[in-house]
C-alpha cells in the first residue's frame, strides 16, 4: 500500500459514469477490483471517495467512483491504496462471463481487457450495452444467465451487497449452492474509513464469519457469502 499526491487532469461522465483522469502512476499496479481511497485536502470533505482504476493508459489513468462535482481540473488529490482483494482472474482461463448487475460495470473493464489479453472468449450479459465495451465482447440478455453454468469457467460481477440474493436468483441457483467454477463478485457497499477507522460499515457475512469488505474484499467468491434465503 501507498499514499501519494495526484492533480486532476480531467473529469467527465461517460453513459452515466463519473470519470476522473490523473496523470500515469506506473509504479502503482493495482488489481481489477482494488480501489483507492481519495481526497481533496481544502475541501469539507466527511469521508474519503473509493476510485477503481478503469484505464492506465501510459500517460494518464482514469478511474471511477463516486467523484464530487466540485473535483475539477487542477485540484490536488491525497490518496491511498491500491487497497483490498481484487479479482484474481488465472491467464488460463479460456471462457469468461461478466454480469455488472443493476448498474453499467465501468470497473469490470480492466478485467475484460485482461481476459481479451490472453484470448479468452467474453460474454456481457446485460440490458445496458456501454459504448466502451470492447467490440470482441459477447453480448447476451440478462434471462440467458442460467446458461452460463453449463459453460464458463470464471465469473465476475458487480452488485450492491442488498442485490446480491437478486443476482442468484438471476443466475437460476438455489441457496445454498456451491460451484464448480470460479464465480467473483465485487460487492458494492460503501467503504467509509477504508480499513483505517474499523468503522464496521462496510461488514459481509460469510460462511466464514463476518468479513470487512474494505479489507477482505470488495471482491469475494459469491459462494463464501452468507446470504439469507
Ligand atoms: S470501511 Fe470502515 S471497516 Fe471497512
Amino acid at each position: 500500500m501507498a499514499e501519494g499526491e495526484w492533480e486532476i487532469l480531467e473529469t467527465r461522465i461517460a453513459g452515466s459514469e463519473p470519470i476522473l483522469r490523473i496523470p500515469a502512476a506506473p509504479n502503482l499496479k493495482p488489481m481489477p477490483g482494488q480501489y483507492f481511497q481519495v481526497y481533496a485536502p481544502g475541501f469539507d470533505e466527511t469521508f474519503a471517495v473509493s476510485l477503481f482504476l478503469i484505464d492506465n493508459h501510459h500517460t494518464y489513468w482514469d478511474l471511477t467512483g463516486e467523484i464530487p462535482v466540485y473535483w475539477t481540473p487542477g485540484i490536488r488529490l491525497r490518496w491511498r491504496g491500491p487497497l483490498g482483494r481484487g479479482f484474481d482472474l488465472s491467464p488460463n482461463i479460456r471462457k469468461t462471463a461478466f454480469v455488472p448487475w443493476l448498474d453499467h460495470g465501468l470497473c469490470l473493464l480492466p478485467l475484460v481487457q485482461q481476459a481479451l489479453s490472453v484470448q479468452a472468449a467474453v460474454v456481457w450479459y446485460s440490458h445496458l450495452v456501454p459504448d466502451w465495451l470492447p467490440p470482441t465482447v459477447e453480448v447476451l440478455p440478462i434471462e440467458l444467465l442460467p446458461d452460463v453454468l453449463n459453460w464458463a469457467e470464471y465469473l465476475a460481477a458487480t452488485c450492491e451487497l442488498n442485490h446480491l440474493p437478486e443476482l442468484v436468483a438471476a443466475l437460476g441457483l438455489k441457496l445454498p449452492f456451491s460451484l464448480n467454477f470460479s464465480l467473483e463478485v465485487l460487492v458494492q457497499t460503501p467503504l467509509v474509513c477504508g480499513g483505517i477507522g474499523e468503522c464496521g460499515v462496510c461488514s459481509v457475512k460469510t460462511r466464514g464469519g463476518w468479513k470487512q469488505a474494505c479489507k477482505d474484499g470488495p471482491v469475494f467468491d459469491l459462494d463464501q457469502l452468507e446470504l439469507a434465503a
